[in-house]
């Protein structure tokens, strides 16, 4: 029988598998598609400390094998959170992370204090990469703010804390090394990768903000890189996320490094994506008489 568990410091997870924010929503809406106990957990759509409306629309747009999105973080808020989804989430039997941006690190801190008298949640993830928003990648691109950030949450709250880091930096080693030793449990590598699509016969960017974050099999690559350099020069657990859809990307990601991973833009296109790819994993790790996934993490020549 393989181990599929996974101790990422504090954080426990049943499995590897995890979903990416934003591409969940907040659960209710895979629920015919997913049963999330296989999950190793679920981590829901960025919120924030009052609602957003969000950018204007056109908001994605599909390019050759990956996704354009200028969200803008819409979302409800914290306490809608709090009030609407956190029952519903919490029931589910799987590891629920939630995932938070601040304007600063008064915000951050508020919200992770707020969050820390809710029951049932298992982590935080702060997104410190947003490209979509004013200010949404200050954290994620100066080594002295994402440091601030994590160690001021981290003593605000009781959550294993996780950063989610922008690739859109000259060296993500530089970050990863601040927020691992500012007391980050993981990181999450990587978040969206800045694009742009025009509409050269109106001669207009397609997306109402002009600027998106592209995602999905394109930046696979990319991601699999700042993982695996990451994993070669700092000491701290990663989960990685970028272009997963297959059970040889989860395979590849975990050899390069991650000891976990995000399944993202894939649940668009296939929303129970997540859930075979456990099954998977069980089966590839087995046939290989792997007895745990630690043993093949970061396990590249
Ligand atoms: C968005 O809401 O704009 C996307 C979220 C993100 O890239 O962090």
């Amino acid at each position: 029988m393989t181990q599929l568990a996974v101790q990422l410091n504090r954080l426990h997870l049943a499995n590897p598998i995890l979903v990416a924010s934003g591409t969940f929503g907040y659960a209710r809406e895979m629920a015919a598609y997913v049963d999330f106990s296989r999950l190793g957990g679920i981590i829901p759509k960025t919120i924030t400390a009052q609602p957003r409306r969000g950018n204007p629309p056109p908001r994605t747009v599909e390019t050759a094998s990956g996704l354009l999105n200028s969200i803008g973080l819409d979302n409800d808020g914290i306490d809608y959170f709090i009030e609407t989804h956190i029952p519903y989430l919490t029931s589910l039997r799987t590891a629920v992370i939630a995932n938070i941006a601040g304007r600063n690190v008064d915000e951050f801190v508020r919200m992770a204090e707020q969050l820390n008298n809710v029951e049932g949640i298992s982590g935080l993830e702060l997104n410190i990469s947003c490209p979509n928003v004013s200010g949404g990648v200050d954290f994620g691109t100066n080594p002295e703010m994402a440091a601030d950030v994590v160690s001021s949450v981290r003593g605000a709250c009781d959550f294993p804390v996780i950063a989610k880091l922008t690739p859109n930096v000259t060296s993500i080693v530089t970050i990863a090394q601040a927020a691992a030793d500012a007391g980050a449990d993981a990181v999450s590598l990587v978040n969206t990768f800045l694009g742009m699509a025009i509409d050269w016969r109106r001669r207009r960017p397609i997306l109402g903000n002009k600027l998106g974050g592209l995602s999905g099999p394109a930046i696979k690559p990319l991601a699999l890189r700042c993982v695996y350099q990451v994993a070669q020069s700092v000491d701290v657990p990663i989960i990685g996320v970028g272009g997963i859809g297959t059970i040889d990307d989860v395979m590849e990601f975990l050899v390069a490094g991650a000891s976990a991973v995000q399944i993202g833009t894939a649940n668009f296109y296939n929303p129970s994506v997540s859930e075979r790819l456990v099954d998977e994993l069980s089966g590839t790790l087995s046939e290989m008489k792997v007895h745990s996934v630690d043993e093949i993490v970061n396990a590249i020549h």
